[in-house]
C-alpha cells in the first residue's frame, strides 16, 4: 500500500468515542430491556462499593470509640451488620451484573456476525473475486467479536467504574485534597499509553490479515476432507505444511513486534501506577500522624486501596486495554459495513421477454484483458441458445453477465429490456436458474440439495416429493440406492454417504431444473460425465426447457445440435452464430472444434 493511500485510510479511521456510537445501537437493540437491568445493575453496584467504604471508616471508628469506653458494644455491632450487609448486597450485585451481562454479550455478538452475512449477500458477486474484499470479510469477522466486547467493556467502564472512582475522588478529597492528586497521576498517563496500544495493534491486524487468510488456506489444503486425498498422494503434504509454517512464523513475527511495543508501554505503566500507590499511602500515613483524618478513615481508606489500585490495574490494562487491541479490528468490521453494495432498484425484470447484449465488455478485477471482448447479441424469448468454445474463451464469463451476477465495464446487458445495471439483484434473479460450471455439495440431505434452488423463505412444505422425483429423473439422477430416499443425508462429515463426481453433478442439474425459471443456464456441469452422457443430458435439457429462454455452454461440439442457434466464442469475442447446419458447413471455427471432437460422437 503506498504512503498516501495510508494516509486516507487513517483520515477516515473514526475515533474511540465514534466508533463507540456506532456500535451503541446494536448493543441496545440485542436486548432492549436487558440494556436498562444491566445499567441499572451496573450502577447500583458502583453505589454499593462506594457504600462499603464509607461503613468500614464507620465501623472503625465505632470501634475506636468503644475502646476509649464513649460507645456501647451494641453500637459497634450495629456498624458491622450494615458493613456486612453491604459486602453481601456487593457480592450478590455482582454475581448478577456478570450473569446477565455475559447473557447480553453472546446477543450482542449473534447480532453483529448475522449483520456480516446480511452485508455479504448485499454486495456485488464480482467484489468476492477481489482480494481486498476478501481481507475485509475475514477481518471484519474478527472484528465482529471484538465489537461486542467492545461496547460492553465501555459501558461498563463509563456505568460502573467511573462513578465508582468519582466516589472515590470524593471522598479522598473530603479527606484531604492532594490524596486526589495521587490517584490522578496514576490515571492520567496510564490512559494515554493506552492510545498507543490502540495504535500498535491497529498495524498488527492490517499486517496479519493477508498472512492469516493464507494459513487458513494452507491448511485448509492439508485437513480438507475434499483435499486431503490429492495432497497424500501426490506428496503435496510437505509443500504446504512448509507453507503453512512460514505464515505462522510471520503470523508470529508480527504479533512479536507488536507485543514487545504495547508490552513495554505496559510496564512503564505500571511503574507508574506503583509510584502512585506509594505516594497515597505515604499521604495517608502523613495525614493520620498529623490527626488531620480519623483512625477509621486511615484503615478504610488503607484497606480499600489495595482493592483501588486492583481496580484502577483491571479498568486500565484489562478493559480499556483490551479495548485498544480490539479497536483495529473493530475498526475493519465497520468498514467492512461501510463496503458500497450493488444497489439496484426492486422492480419487474421479465425474462420472458429474452436478452439483448449491446457492445459489451468485461475483465476481472486486477486483469489486463478482456474477459469478453465487444459482444452484442439478442437471445429471444423462449430461444434455446448454445454457447460453445474452446477453454477459456469467456463463456461462463458471458452467462455471469446474461443472468446479472456481474455488471459489464462496457456496454450494457438488457434483460425483457431492463438494464441489469439498474435492477436490485433479487428483481434479476427471480424466476432465472442455472446450474453452474463449479456447482455446490451441500452436506445436507438429498431433498435440501435439489429444493434449496425453490425453498427461499417459503418454507420446506412447499417442495414436494412430485417434483422432486421429476426434477431428479429429468436429471438422470438413479435414487433408488439412497437409502433413506430423498432425506439421505449427503456428507460423511454428518454421517451421511458420498456421491460419485457424476451422481453430484446430476444432483447439481435436478436443483437447478428444481427452481421456477423463465430463463435457465446449463454452463457444463458435466466434466465427470463422458462426452456420450453428456450429449444425452445436453438433448434432454433443451427439450425440457423447450418454450423457456435456455442457454447451454459447453466446449464438446457434439452437445449442442438441438439448440435454435450456436455461439461461438474466441478469446472473448463472439466470432460466429447459426444454426449447427449452418455452422459445420461454413469451415470457420465451429467447424474447426467440431471436426477435432466428431469422432467422440460418431
Ligand atoms: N475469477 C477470475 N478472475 C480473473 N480472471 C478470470 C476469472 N475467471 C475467469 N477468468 C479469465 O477469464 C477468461 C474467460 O474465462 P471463462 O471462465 O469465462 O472461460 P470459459 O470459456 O468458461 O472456459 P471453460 O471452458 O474452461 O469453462 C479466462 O482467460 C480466464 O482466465
Ligand atoms: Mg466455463
Amino acid at each position: 500500500m503506498s504512503d498516501t493511500q495510508n494516509d486516507r485510510q487513517k483520515a477516515r479511521q473514526p475515533g474511540v468515542a465514534a466508533v463507540f456510537f456506532r456500535l451503541l445501537p446494536a448493543w441496545v437493540a440485542a436486548a432492549p430491556l436487558g440494556t436498562v437491568f444491566d445499567i441499572l445493575l451496573m450502577i447500583v453496584n458502583s453505589m454499593t462499593s462506594g457504600l462499603i467504604i464509607l461503613l468500614t471508616q464507620r465501623f472503625l471508628d465505632a470501634g475506636a470509640e468503644f475502646a476509649a469506653g464513649t460507645v456501647a458494644t451494641g453500637a459497634v455491632l450495629a456498624a458491622l451488620a450494615l458493613l456486612a450487609l453491604a459486602h453481601a448486597g456487593n457480592h450478590v450485585l455482582t454475581g448478577l451484573a456478570s450473569y446477565f451481562g455475559n447473557s447480553h454479550h453472546q446477543k450482542v455478538v449473534g447480532a453483529l456476525r448475522h449483520s456480516i452475512t446480511k452485508k455479504a449477500s448485499r454486495l456485488a458477486p464480482l467484489d468476492f473475486e477481489k482480494t481486498g474484499i476478501l481481507n475485509h470479510l475475514n477481518k471484519a469477522e474478527q472484528g465482529s467479536f471484538n465489537a461486542a466486547s467492545f461496547a460492553g467493556t465501555t459501558i461498563i467502564i463509563f456505568m460502573m467504574f467511573l462513578p465508582y472512582f468519582g466516589f472515590i475522588a470524593w471522598y479522598l478529597f473530603s479527606l484531604k485534597p492532594l490524596l486526589v492528586l495521587a490517584l490522578a497521576a496514576a490515571f492520567v498517563p496510564a490512559a494515554l499509553i493506552q492510545f498507543l496500544r490502540v495504535k500498535v495493534f491497529a498495524k498488527l491486524e492490517d499486517a496479519s490479515a493477508p498472512a492469516r487468510r493464507e494459513a487458513d488456506y494452507y491448511e485448509q489444503c492439508i485437513t480438507g476432507r475434499e483435499f486431503f486425498k490429492e495432497t497424500r498422494l501426490l506428496g503435496a503434504y510437505w509443500y504446504f505444511k512448509r507453507l503453512l509454517a512460514d505464515c505462522i512464523a510471520l503470523l508470529n513475527r508480527l504479533r512479536w513486534k507488536h507485543e514487545v511495543k504495547a508490552n513495554g508501554a505496559e510496564l512503564a505503566m505500571k511503574l507508574l501506577t506503583l509510584a502512585a500507590y506509594t505516594g497515597v499511602i505515604y499521604l495517608l500515613f502523613a495525614a493520620l500522624t498529623g490527626r488531620e483524618i480519623s483512625v477509621g478513615a486511615f484503615a478504610a481508606v488503607y484497606a480499600s486501596i489495595d482493592q483501588l489500585f486492583r481496580m484502577m490495574n483491571d479498568v486500565i490494562s484489562i478493559q480499556i486495554g483490551s479495548n485498544a487491541s480490539r479497536l483495529g479490528s473493530i475498526r475493519n468490521y465497520l468498514a467492512f459495513m461501510d463496503l458500497p453494495e450493488r444497489g439496484g432498484a426492486d422492480m419487474a425484470v421479465p425474462k420472458t421477454k429474452g436478452v439483448r447484449l449491446e457492445n459489451v465488455s468485461f475483465s476481472y478485477p486486477g486483469s489486463g484483458t478482456k474477459a469478453v471482448d465487444s459482444v452484442s447479441l439478442d437471445i429471444a424469448g423462449g430461444e434455446t441458445v448454445a454457447i460453445v468454445g474452446e477453454n477459456g474463451s469467456g463463456k461462463t464469463t458471458l452467462v455471469r453477465l446474461i443472468t446479472g451476477l456481474y455488471l459489464p465495464g462496457e456496454g450494457a446487458v438488457l434483460i425483457g429490456g431492463v438494464d441489469t445495471a439498474e435492477a436490485s439483484m433479487q428483481s434479476l434473479f427471480d424466476r432465472t436458474s442455472a446450474v453452474f460450471q463449479k456447482y455446490q455439495r451441500y452436506q445436507m440431505t438429498l431433498k435440501e440439495n435439489i429444493g434449496i434452488s425453490q425453498v427461499g423463505e417459503k418454507g420446506w412444505e412447499t417442495i414436494t416429493s412430485e417434483k422432486l422425483t421429476l426434477s431428479c429423473a429429468q436429471a438422470d439422477l438413479e435414487t433408488d440406492g439412497f437409502p433413506a430416499g430423498y432425506g439421505t443425508m449427503l456428507s460423511r462429515e454428518f454421517d451421511g454417504i458420498d456421491l460419485s463426481g457424476g451422481q453430484w453433478q446430476r444432483v447439481a442439474i435436478a436443483r437447478g431444473l428444481y427452481r421456477d425459471y423463465d430463463l435457465i443456464i446449463l454452463d457444463e456441469p458435466t466434466a465427470a460425465i463422458d462426452p456420450i452422457e453428456e450429449s444425452k443430458i445436453y438433448n434432454r435439457f433443451a427439450e425440457i426447457t423447450r418454450g423457456k429462454t435456455a442457454i447451454i455452454v459447453t466446449h464438446r461440439m457434439g452437445s449442442v445440435r438441438l439448440a435454435d442457434r450456436i455461439l461461438v466464442m474466441k478469446q472473448g469475442r463472439l466470432v460466429e452464430t447459426g444454426t449447427h447446419g449452418e455452422l459445420a458447413a461454413g469451415g470457420g471455427e465451429y467447424a474447426r472444434l467440431f471436426k477435432a471432437q466428431e469422432q467422440w460422437y460418431t
